[in-house]
This record gives C-alpha cells, structure tokens and sequence, in this order.
C-alpha cells in the first residue's frame, strides 16, 4: 500500500470508531436533516440521487420518504464491482431492493427504471470523512468517484462535525462537493 492509502485508511478508521461512538446520534442526525431538507439545492431538486443507508451511515430512509412527500424523484444506486461503475435507478415507494456485497440494498431489476446522469439534479454523496473543501473519503471503491467526474448537478454529502478533519490528500480524480451538512451548519466547498 502507498502513503497515501496508507494516510486514508487511518483516518478512515479513526472516523469509523468515532461514528460508533457517538453517543447523541438521534440528536444528530436530526439536526443534519432539518438542515438538509431547508437547502435551496433540496427545494429546487426534482430528482435526487441517495443511496440507502447502512450500519452507521446517517439515515436516508426518512429523507426519502420526505422526498416522495415533495413530489420528487428518487434515484439510488446499482453498483458494479467488475468495473467500479454505478448505474441509478427509479426508486419508488413499494418497489423491492435486494441485499447484495458489503451489504449493500439496491434495486431488484436493472434495465428498465435508469435515470441518466443529466436527470439527477442533486446527489447525495456518501463518505467517511471529509474536508471543508469537499474532498472526501469514501469506503474505498471509488465508485462516486467515478460517476461524478462528468456529474454537472449539484453534489451535497451529509458530514457530522466529527468527521469534518483538516487535511485530506487530493488526487487526480476527487471530485469535491459543493456542500457539506453537519449538525452545526452548512459548508459551501470553495472549489479552485
Ligand atoms: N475516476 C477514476 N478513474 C480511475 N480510477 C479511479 C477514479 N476514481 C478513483 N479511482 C481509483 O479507485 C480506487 C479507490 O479510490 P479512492 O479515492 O481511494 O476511494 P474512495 O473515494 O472510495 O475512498 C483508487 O485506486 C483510485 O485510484
Ligand atoms: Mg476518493
């Protein structure tokens, strides 16, 4: 493994430990969808990719579940793990996801319900830990990574304080986001 892997995996394990420990994690996580839910790129938003949320990830059901109340589209992911690719899909209330690697829940059929790229109007990114000037670490994959190099909508990531730290190495293909909710408040990510 290079430093750099090296340096990321350690802050991803710092992260990791410090999410399982929180101890006010209702209380967070609601302050981060109140927040999120006011956003203009919310409001304005007709279709939003989200992924379902795992483990200790901040919830998302509730935000979709919002959404659809909203009258807006949500899209969520089918992961490739042959070639790191994702593909998003027409998620709507009733329709049935399967558990598939890492645990992960994604669509049951594939072909018919894709949304392109260009019809995604915000995208909620996950990850691990971030920067203040959106870089972010994710679980590894590099899946968003991926998909977001040519992704011209908006791009929000939902980011307790905890894991906001100072420094993470960019590289070639980070793609920062335009904004980071934490419990505290938004982070608009000046992007250079
Ligand atoms: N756009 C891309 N094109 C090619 N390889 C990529 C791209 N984005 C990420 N990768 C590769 O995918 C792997 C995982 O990316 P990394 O950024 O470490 O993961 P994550 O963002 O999930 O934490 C790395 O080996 C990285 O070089
Ligand atoms: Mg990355």
């Amino acid at each position: 493994m290079d430093k750099l892997s090296l340096v990321k995996e350690q802050q991803r394990k710092k992260i990791l430990k410090q999410w399982q420990q929180i101890v006010n994690r209702q209380l967070i996580e609601r302050s981060i969808h109140t927040k999120l839910i006011q956003t203009d790129v919310w409001n304005q938003a007709q279709t939003i990719g989200i992924t379902i949320s795992k483990g200790l990830e901040w919830d998302t059901e509730q935000l979709i579940h919002k959404a659809w109340q909203q009258g807006k589209r949500i899209a969520i992911p089918k992961s490739n793990p042959q070639d790191y690719s994702m593909s998003f899909h027409h998620y709507q209330s009733g329709d049935r996801l399967k558990k598939v690697w890492a645990a992960i829940w994604e669509p049951l059929t594939s072909d018919v319900s894709i949304i392109e790229k260009d019809n995604i109007d915000l995208m909620i990114v996950p990850g691990i830990a971030f920067s203040k000037n959106g870089l972010r670490i994710g679980y590894g994959g590099g899946f968003y990574d991926r998909y977001l190099q040519d992704f011209t909508g908006d791009t929000v990531s939902l980011a307790a304080d905890f894991q906001i730290v100072d420094t993470i190495y960019g590289e070639k293909h980070d793609k920062p986001v335009d904004m980071l909710i934490s419990n505290f408040g938004k982070i608009y990510c000046k992007h250079t």
